[in-house]
């Protein structure tokens, strides 16, 4: 048997223990693994850009961040040409089989792939934790823990100056990420993407909280809906490069220039995406390791999904690769949704 593995999309901490359990599972059971490089990109071209993977190859990587088999955002839906490109490096290579890592566009192809009858497994990742399906993909845990980390130097800095601090975070259409780290730092306000945003609401109640202390720390997620007058540029592969749109940077002008007080703030973009935290490593492994079984069991078109725990506890089902969708938000009826909300109507 001869499988290829791939990870698509932004980098996350995990991505490395799947592949080093993935290669590792099969290896015992002498199936070759060939590593396609850049995501669906190492499928694209005219010839396929790969690497044969062995036990040796993964050595060292189970708590690395990033990818060793590199990634990139391509993303063949967007062209029939491209999709037929992938189907024919699939049959150049040999392949029996894909293994797919990756979020929502990666596992987009995934799902079409299968649908056209080819043997295609997919691994849930993504930071913005905004798959459905799976209660955990890899690399939020990670992500969450850096900035949360980083933070403590920002906070102190602006507590000693006296000044408003307001960091913003990744999360694309999700709030997860800003409403874990503004809880775990204690933010006086959190703006997620699914709550609708007063400006005038945020300004006095962050202006109350530094009544109280002389500081105040707001978290918001790169993607909430705000118009600031400036887009990021479009990528390659069609997606607004967000980090560009500086959203942390206009609010905390809009907070300095509403309220007199000065304001800082702190982007918490890519350097924070691959600092590894071990939850993500086991969980990593542990899907690495399930999408071995279920090459062995030959169960294609499905996804490994993470239910009923955490990454110890937890049990690992098999879901039609479909079940990622629709793209998980904050569930307005959710426990963390109403402690967002509670904690922005209250001066802490
Ligand atoms: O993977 C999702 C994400 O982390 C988004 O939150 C963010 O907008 C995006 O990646 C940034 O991606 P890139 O590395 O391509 O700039």
């Amino acid at each position: 048997m001869r499988i290829g593995c791939l990870t698509g999309g932004g980098d996350a901490v995990g991505l490395n223990a799947a592949v080093a359990a993935l290669v590792r599972g099969l290896s015992e059971d002498g199936v070759e693994i060939i590593g396609i490089l850049g995501g669906w990109q190492g499928l694209t071209g005219t010839h396929p850009e790969c690497t044969r993977l062995s036990p040796s190859d993964v050595m060292g990587i189970v708590s690395q961040g990033g990818t060793v088999l590199h990634t990139s955002r391509e993303n063949p839906l967007k062209s029939e040409d491209k999709m037929q490109r992938v189907i024919s490096n699939f049959a150049t290579l040999g392949l029996d089989g894909l293994v797919a890592m990756g979020g929502d566009d990666t596992l987009s192809v995934a799902n079409e792939l299968s649908v056209r009858g080819l043997k295609v497994i997919g691994v849930p990742k993504t930071m913005d934790l905004d798959l459905s399906g799976t209660q955990y993909s890899v690399g939020f845990w990670s992500y969450v823990e850096s900035v949360v980390e980083s933070l403590r130097g920002f906070i102190s800095t602006c507590t000693s100056h006296r000044r408003i601090g307001v960091c913003e975070v990744f999360g694309r259409h999700s709030g997860f990420t800003a409403a874990a780290i503004g809880i775990a730092t204690d933010a006086d306000y959190i703006i997620v993407p699914e709550q609708e945003l007063s400006l005038e609401k945020m300004v006095n109640t962050v202006k109350a909280g530094y009544t109280k202390k002389s500081t105040a720390l707001v978290v918001l997620a790169e993607g909430i809906k705000l118009e600031t007058g400036s887009k990021g540029k479009i990528d390659p592969h069609d997606n607004e490069m967000l980090s560009q749109k500086r959203i942390g940077e206009f609010v905390a002008k809009t907070i300095e220039e509403a309220s007199g007080i000065e304001a800082k703030s702190f982007q918490a973009a890519h350097p924070f995406r691959g600092m590894p935290y071990a939850y993500d490593s086991v969980i990593g492994y542990r899907f690495g390791a399930a999408a071995a079984d279920m090459v062995l069991l030959e169960k294609w078109g499905q996804m490994v999904a993470l239910v009923d725990g955490d990454a110890i506890s937890g049990k690992i089902a098999l879901l039609p690769i479909s079940s990622f969708k629709p793209r998980r938000l904050m569930d307005a009826d959710s426990y963390l949704y109403h402690m967002v909300a509670s904690r922005n109507d209250c001066v802490i």
